[in-house]
């Protein structure tokens, strides 16, 4: 087969590629989920068994999604069924494309009513709102929001518009360009955070939590929930990685590239729960709080610390931010096959999922007021959304992904793109992507669907 070439764009080269999927993987995820699942999940041993679930699942399917794009050189979906066709395949191959443009969307409509959260704090943070408060205060104020459905509105709204702006510039002139300048930030604010979690006098503490290592807080449960965030984590099984692959310059090498993002998510993760521990520590504060760490407790810490308004506010602005990269990449696949299927110019392309995805925002926003009564399968429509994208559609996803690449394409096409040089390492990785990553996948995948139905 030629070359083939993207006609959305390519990276200008292989570390914006690196940069822009670190932008998506690096999230909501790593910032406010890690360090409360990781409180919740008592620390180092769980710490360790998420390391385990990023080398052997995360990073040969993240290489597999990577290699797949680049080879189709389209949105998901194109790129599945392009390059099932080179091998002999059938077209419905295209079906796991679609499945991660949905799952991709519907991320998206709850990720920005959070991201909006964030927006307001960030706000909240720049006028004060939060110097000495207490923890009652503090929670009167979350609580506040949630029963405020104008106010989350109003941010969700500027949310949606901030991504849709990205995504309409294009490949070059959008996402490219917001790399560029928010990455750096991104990795200044997160060093200026940890710099100031040193001064706290409980940075020790916060490491080890974190590193110390004791097997009995250690349950199939947390090994669950270790396994299943480090696919969210990384971004995977929905095609965002898959689209941004399709962007990734010809001669950069598939391997070293995936490793850098892996780990480059994986510090950040550290880094956050470095940044955050010592805080709530030195506060007196639980780390075992739940999702509340981020929009209760952490406020109260920064309330009564030296220094805590301007540090509050640089974090928030942190993970808005952070949140902001990824959803650009939660709303990429959709766009690009919108452009590719209709012939559609960007801008319109973004108009139409911005709406949709912005009206279907109200109603998980809704879920904590006045949609509070409507169930699916018993959830609010935020829980319900959640629940089928991450406990199933990505698993699924990356179970297919990885069942294509390993069983069913052509093992010369896998070969190529990865450019093998060392025949052990493409061994190494063929094996586990073939056998460790699905098998472990489909454990997670039913584990958490019996718990969740039983
Ligand atoms: N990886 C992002 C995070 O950690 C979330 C995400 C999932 C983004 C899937 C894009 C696709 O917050
Ligand atoms: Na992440």
């Amino acid at each position: 087969m030629q070359e083939r070439q993207s006609i959305h764009g390519t990276w200008a080269n292989r570390w914006i590629f690196i940069l822009a999927a670190t932008g998506s993987a690096v999230g909501l995820g790593n910032i406010w989920k890690f360090p409360y699942i990781t409180g919740e999940n008592g620390g180092g041993a769980f710490v360790l068994v998420y390391l385990f679930c990023i080398l052997l699942v995360g990073i040969p399917i993240m290489m597999g999604e990577v290699l797949v794009g680049r080879r189709g050189r389209c949105s998901p979906i194109n790129s599945m069924k392009e390059t099932a066709r080179e091998s002999g395949l059938s077209s419905r191959w295209q079906l796991v494309g679609w499945m991660g443009a949905l799952a991709g969307f519907l991320i998206f409509t709850f990720y920005s009513v959070i991201a909006g959260w964030v927006l307001h704090y960030i706000a909240g943070m720049a006028a004060g709102d939060f110097v000495d408060i207490g923890r009652d205060q503090a929670g009167g104020r979350f609580e506040a929001l949630l029963a405020a459905p104008e106010t989350m509105v109003i941010w969700h709204s500027v949310f949606v518009v901030l991504v849709m702006l990205v995504v309409a510039g294009g490949v070059n002139k959008g996402l490219e360009r917001a790399t560029r300048i928010m990455m750096p930030a991104l990795f200044v604010l997160l060093l200026l955070l940890l710099g100031y979690s040193f001064t706290t006098g409980h940075f020790g503490e916060g490491l080890s939590f974190l590193f110390s290592f004791s097997p009995e807080a250690l349950t199939w449960d947390s090994v669950l929930v270790a396994l299943g965030h480090s696919f969210f984590t990384l971004s995977l099984g929905m095609g965002a990685i898959l689209a941004y692959g399709a962007y990734m310059p010809k001669n950069a090498s598939i391997g070293g590239t995936v490793l850098t993002i892996g780990l480059l998510d994986t510090v950040v993760a550290l880094v956050a729960g470095m940044a955050i521990f010592p805080i709530v520590f030195a506060n007196e504060l639980d780390p075992g709080a739940g999702p509340g760490l981020m929009f209760i407790t952490l406020p109260v810490a920064f309330g009564q610390m030296p220094g805590g308004q301007i540090f509050g506010f640089l974090f928030f602005l942190l993970v808005g931010v952070a949140a902001w990269t990824s959803a650009i990449s939660l709303m990429e696949p959709a766009t690009a096959w919108l452009v590719e299927r209709f012939d559609l110019e960007r801008l319109p392309a973004c108009m139409l999922l911005g709406v949709a995805g912005w009206a279907v925002g109200i109603a998980c926003l809704g879920s904590f007021n006045f949609l509070s009564d409507f169930k699916l399968m018993g959830m609010n429509t935020f829980d319900f959304l959640d629940f089928i994208t991450a406990n199933i559609m990505l698993p699924m996803g990356g179970l297919f992904l990885a069942l294509y690449v390993g069983w069913f394409m052509k093992k010369a096409v896998a070969e190529n793109e990865l450019a093998v040089v060392n025949a052990r390492y493409f061994q190494i990785w063929y094996l586990v992507l073939r056998f460790v990553a699905p098998v472990a996948v489909a454990i997670i995948f039913a584990l958490n669907l019996y718990e969740k139905l039983a």
